[in-house]
């Protein structure tokens, strides 16, 4: 679905931050990135996501080389791809419920149509009694469930997530991590970045890790 060949990326006139990763998102794959801090994850998940754009190597995703995409194809691109940001960049204004249909809403949907699966979802991840608060009053971990219930709403086909769990106590992070799982199940491919070796010790998935900029893959 998505192919790296030798990208590199630099921030302005600063040092290479990636340098010559090469990987891939198989369709339905299940995968971990990880690495020291600094050393790349989040840069990566914006490259996924189309907010940066290398400064060498090719991507290619869903057969398109991105160089060649318009702000249009970005756009449609970008929603088959959900992502779950490091600081959760909720809406403060809005509901927990209102912050989850956005995504829906902003393609013009009508609430009567999705209203069922939002209530759903948030009961999903165990936000069932929150739905009408607003962002501030969560704690970090619920905030957390409600940044990963708005990237789940639109059923990407790819589901990146930047330390989903770094808000979380172990036991949490295990039942998200579980989500994630299930997620990966209905056929969705589903990479994480995070740095929590102990729990991704207790998943058995491919580990991409990052570092000094590169990028290797560990079976
Ligand atoms: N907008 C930016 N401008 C310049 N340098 C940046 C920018 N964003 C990140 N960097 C630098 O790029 C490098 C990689 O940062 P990045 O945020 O991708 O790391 P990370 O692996 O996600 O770290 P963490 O685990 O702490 O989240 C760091 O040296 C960082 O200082
Ligand atoms: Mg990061």
């Amino acid at each position: 679905m998505v192919r790296f060949e030798n990208v590199g990326l630099r921030y302005g006139m600063g040092p290479e931050v990636l340098r010559d990763v090469t990987f891939g998102i198989p369709q339905h794959s299940f995968q971990f990135l990880t690495g020291p801090s600094g050393a790349g994850k989040t840069t990566l998940l914006r490259l996924l996501f189309l907010s940066l754009k290398p400064t060498r190597g090719l991507i290619t995703m869903f057969d398109r080389d991105v160089a060649s995409l318009g702000p249009d194809q970005v756009a449609a691109l970008r929603r088959r791809i959900g992502i779950v940001f490091q600081d959760f960049r909720l809406l403060d204004h809005l509901t927990t419920y209102e912050n989850v249909a956005l995504p829906l809403r902003v393609q013009g949907m009508e609430e009567a149509s999705y209203a069922a699966e939002v209530r759903e979802l948030l009961g999903w991840v165990g936000l069932g009694e929150h739905m009408h608060v607003l962002p501030p009053v969560l704690s970090g971990g619920e905030k957390q469930r409600a940044a990963i219930a708005r990237a789940l709403i639109s059923r990407p086909e790819i589901l990146l997530a930047d330390e989903p769990t770094g808000n979380v106590d172990p036991r949490l992070a295990r039942r998200l991590l579980r989500l994630f799982v299930e997620l990966h199940k209905t056929g969705t491919s589903v990479l994480i970045a995070t740095h929590d070796i102990a729990l991704m010790d207790q998943f058995d998935a491919r580990r991409l890790v990052l570092q000094d900029g590169r990028l290797r893959i560990y079976e």
